[in-house]
């Protein structure tokens, strides 16, 4: 395609012409033998972005491993990693570069079986053009619609739909014909995508590649780099500032400095910006570089400011555009995709990460999931890996944002689990939810200190966590009795009794494990708010949930007690008989037999009931509160 003779002595001439261009990101989808590696090892061999000694190697190796005779098989090329040449599969979204005289491309290369779902998630999220590879043989399959779904969910607009292999069907129009208007149907009833241009190829052979095929004279439009090299690339033009503060630079008092990378629009000296989420309004004043101050900056570039008015802002604000501001809510209607091999679980607390910094996150329970090999809607009360679901979410403060139409970049988060640190999800952010946006925090006069000074005691949750059997009650009825012996006010939840009221409406499932320990988290909260040591003797088996606890509590008055027994001395104790059900199989879901118990890896109090008795656990804890001064 490109008659560039590649002459490296002029190297400058060469970089110089390349950044000049501009640059098309796309993605590919399609199946193991849909021919996606095919397609790609052609257009990087058509651009000549191949270079003679891969060349060499790419014919050594398309004798020995190539599924193509003696054409070079361009698959091989793509499929570099070892594993996929001997599963014949591609599993990683990887990037590739190549240009042609008019254009620069990065193409993400994604997986096409369901189960990697999360990673055509992860390449689209940077594309502006999907091209969608059908082998023509076999026409829109279950995996045609979930690619195209994803697409236009994460935002394309520009589809190709590659109609490949038109060799093996004889070039046949009307085959070509039906699978387009097919793909028209799918595209009017579910999709959103502004474009499709349905192309007859093959990538083996090179047909409508490069040139035009003399094999389907009855096609009359574009090839596929023709295509690529003209279609228009979706505007990044005009859109409003978006600067999120990432670091504030304040090395003398006469010097502010903010600085951030500019996630969308455009930043000049004196345009009028707010920053959020306090709304306060000022002007932009330098620019500052390195070589001193410049005249404008844009989208993607690092930039270090200043601001003609001393104001408030720091890490985690955004500063935006005054006339077309971001929202800001703590409270959104998200679309997720759910990454990890553990389920969400609805109310667990999440971490979740946009342009302006991490923040503390519930989902709710999920509205609905999407089958994405239908679109149809199914009822969950989770999701599991590569599910794709509706989900509201709550966040512990407000963040400024735009919806992931408006703007991918503050459209759009990913979730970790606190616990892993792993990336569990990715979501995009649809509208904000207003319905508490009318409730004020209300300040009281009487405060926590002062309620707890009239107890003359310094208020604190002692929670118990373990195995059912432990001797968690035995040993915080003991405690309790102690203190309020000593004059000390009190209050004991036990899980056993919570469960007849508050939480009557609970079971066993991890779901609602995770629900009556965020309950009780809450309203334990609300008695150390009241001035009282609180005792809380539950199971809770999640880490997770335990340390949302902790954190949702001031530094101090969280006091993690392990009560530690073996499953097996558990099992032999069965005072209340749950053990033998649990074997037998009367009794799902018990804690250490079919659901899982988590141990606290930093509890402040270990006890192991297996070497004191219940009266020395108890005086264990009740020298801990004396030494460290809660008595
Ligand atoms: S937690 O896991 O949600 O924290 P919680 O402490 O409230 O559990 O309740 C545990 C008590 O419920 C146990 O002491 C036991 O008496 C009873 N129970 C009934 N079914 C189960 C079960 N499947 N797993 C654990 N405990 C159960």
């Amino acid at each position: 395609m490109t008659e560039r003779n590649l002459n490296f002595s002029d190297i400058n001439a060469y970089i110089s012409e390349q950044s000049s261009k501009d640059t098309l990101r796309f993605i590919t989808c399609g199946s193991v033998d849909d021919g996606k590696s095919t397609l790609i090892g052609r257009l990087l061999y058509e651009s000549k972005m191949i270079f003679d000694d891969q060349l060499s190697a790419l014919c050594k190796d398309s004798s020995k491993f190539g599924t193509q005779g003696t054409d070079i098989d361009f698959a091989l090329l793509v499929d570099g990693l070892s594993a996929e040449r001997e599963q014949g599969i591609t599993i990683d979204v990887a990037y590739r570069f190549f240009s042609t005289d008019k254009r620069k491309f990065i193409v993400a290369d994604t997986p096409g079986h369901e189960q990697y779902t999360r990673n055509m998630a992860t390449g689209v999220s940077t594309a502006s053009l999907a091209i969608i590879i059908i082998d023509a043989r076999k026409g829109i399959l279950e995996q045609t619609r979930r690619h195209a779904f994803i697409a236009s969910l994460l935002g394309i607009k520009q589809v190709v739909l590659a109609i490949n292999k038109l060799d093996l069907v004889e070039y046949s129009e009307d085959i070509f014909n039906k699978i387009a208007s097919g793909f028209d149907l799918l595209q009017k009833e579910h999709l959103y995508f502004t474009h499709v241009q349905a192309i007859p190829l093959s990538a083996l052979k090179g047909d409508n590649i490069v040139e035009k095929s003399d094999k389907t004279p009855w096609y009359r439009g574009p090839t596929l780099i023709k295509w690529l090299e003209t279609v228009e690339i979706e505007g990044h033009v005009d859109r409003p500032l978006r600067l999120p503060i990432q670091y504030v630079l304040r090395p003398n008092l006469d010097y502010r400095g903010y600085a951030g990378r500019i996630a969308a629009g455009s930043i000049f000296p004196g345009q009028r910006v707010k920053i959020l989420p306090s709304g306060v309004s000022t002007l932009i004043k330098e620019i500052t570089t390195m070589d001193g101050p410049i005249k404008k900056s844009e989208e993607g570039s690092s930039v270090l400011i200043t601001l003609v008015d001393e104001v408030d802002a720091s890490r985690g604000d955004m500063i935006v555009e005054s006339e077309r501001p971001a929202e800001i809510s703590d409270q959104f209607r998200a679309m997720i995709v759910w990454m990890n091999e553990q389920e969400m679980i609805p109310n667990r607390s999440y971490i979740m990460k946009v342009e302006s910094g991490l923040i503390n996150i519930k989902i709710l329970k999920p509205r609905y999931k999407i089958n994405i090999n239908n679109y149809e809607r199914l009822p969950a009360d989770v999701l599991e890996l590569n599910d794709i679901g509706s989900c509201n979410i709550a966040l512990d403060r407000k963040i400024p944002f735009d919806s992931y139409n408006e703007n991918k970049t503050t459209g759009s988060f990913i979730l970790i689990d606190r616990e892993t640190n792993a990336t569990v999800g990715a979501g995009i952010i649809r509208y904000a939810l207003r319905r508490a946006s009318n409730i004020h925090w209300q300040t009281l006069d009487v405060s926590k200190q002062s309620r707890a000074n009239i107890k003359l005691q310094t208020p604190c949750i002692l929670w118990f966590t373990g195995l059912s059997g432990s001797g968690k009650s035995t040993i915080a009825n003991i405690v309790e009795k102690k203190l309020h012996a000593n004059l000390r006010h009190t209050m004991l939840l036990d899980g056993d009794n919570v469960r007849h009221g508050l939480n009557r409406d609970l079971g066993f499932t991890d779901q609602d494990r995770v629900e009556n320990v965020r309950r009780i988290t809450e309203v334990s909260k609300l008695l150390v708010e009241a001035g009282l040591i609180t005792l809380v003797s539950f199971i809770s088996p999640f880490a997770a949930e335990r340390n949302t606890a902790r954190q949702t509590l001031a530094k101090g008055e969280f006091i993690e007690i392990f009560v530690k027994t073996s499953l097996v001395e558990a099992e032999k104790r069965d005072t209340k008989g749950l053990y033998a059900k649990a074997r037998s199989g009367k009794l799902k879901n018990f804690t250490g037999i079919d659901s899982p118990y988590e141990e606290p890896a930093n509890p402040e109090i270990i006890l192991d009931t297996e070497k004191f008795s219940a009266e020395e656990c108890a005086e264990k804890i009740l020298s801990y509160l004396a030494e460290k001064g809660y008595v």
